[in-house]
């Protein structure tokens, strides 16, 4: 198996991670990986934004602050699991450092979403190249991304959008991997 194609299949989104540090120079190799991601016209419309400590903890917080209602309330949430989520919410499973990574907003709407293309191959390469440097990581979506508290704590400029935390560390969990739709379901042959 290729190395390329090792990395895509064990890759795991990782939840739990050991208080240990990472060392400065495989987050400068993995952003490294980042930043060679394809993008339109090679714009590289990405930005990376790197926090541990107390901008780590205040990110947390905005989620947590969310979490702790939403998630005893949402209605597909099996109530066995709520405890186990409410312990991730507090601190994305400990990781030390975060990448936020950012795209930027144009006028036109064909180059802002093709902006956050581009970042979303950035943070998959960056994701990738944490696995093979034996770092763990997590795409966290949704609510926090856009959170106005998020935004201060990481003095974002107007024409920023967050497409993606990654927390990055250690892994202290070795997950089951999820199950893929078969690709029968997923692809369609044409002209073959
Ligand atoms: C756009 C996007 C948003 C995601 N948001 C979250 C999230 O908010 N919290 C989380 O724990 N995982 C999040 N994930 C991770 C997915 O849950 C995970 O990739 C999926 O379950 C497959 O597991 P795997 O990454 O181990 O293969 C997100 C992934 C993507 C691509």
């Amino acid at each position: 198996m290729g190395q390329v194609f090792d990395a895509i299949l064990h890759r795991r989104s990782i939840r739990k991670y050991k208080n240990q540090e990472v060392p400065q120079d495989k987050i400068k190799k993995v952003l490294e990986a980042a930043n060679w991601a394809p993008s339109n016209g090679n714009s590289q419309p990405w930005r990376f934004i790197v926090t541990k400590g107390e901008y780590v903890d205040k990110v947390c917080n905005v989620f947590y602050n969310w979490a702790k209602d939403y998630i005893p309330n949402a209605p597909y949430i099996p109530e066995e699991k709520v405890p186990g989520m409410l312990k991730y919410a507090e601190n994305f499973g400990g990781a030390p450092v975060h990448i936020i990574v950012t795209h930027e907003i144009f006028e036109d709407e064909i180059k802002t979403q093709e902006a956050l293309m581009a970042a979303s191959a950035a943070i998959q390469n960056l994701c990738l190249a944490a696995w093979e440097e034996g770092l763990g990581t997590v795409w966290i979506g949704g609510y926090v991304l856009h959170a106005e508290d998020t935004r201060e704590i990481l003095q974002l400029n107007e024409n920023q959008e967050i497409v993606g935390i990654i927390p990055i560390g250690y892994p202290d969990e070795n997950p089951v991997a999820p199950e893929r739709i078969d690709l029968v379901q997923k692809v369609k042959w044409l002209g073959f």
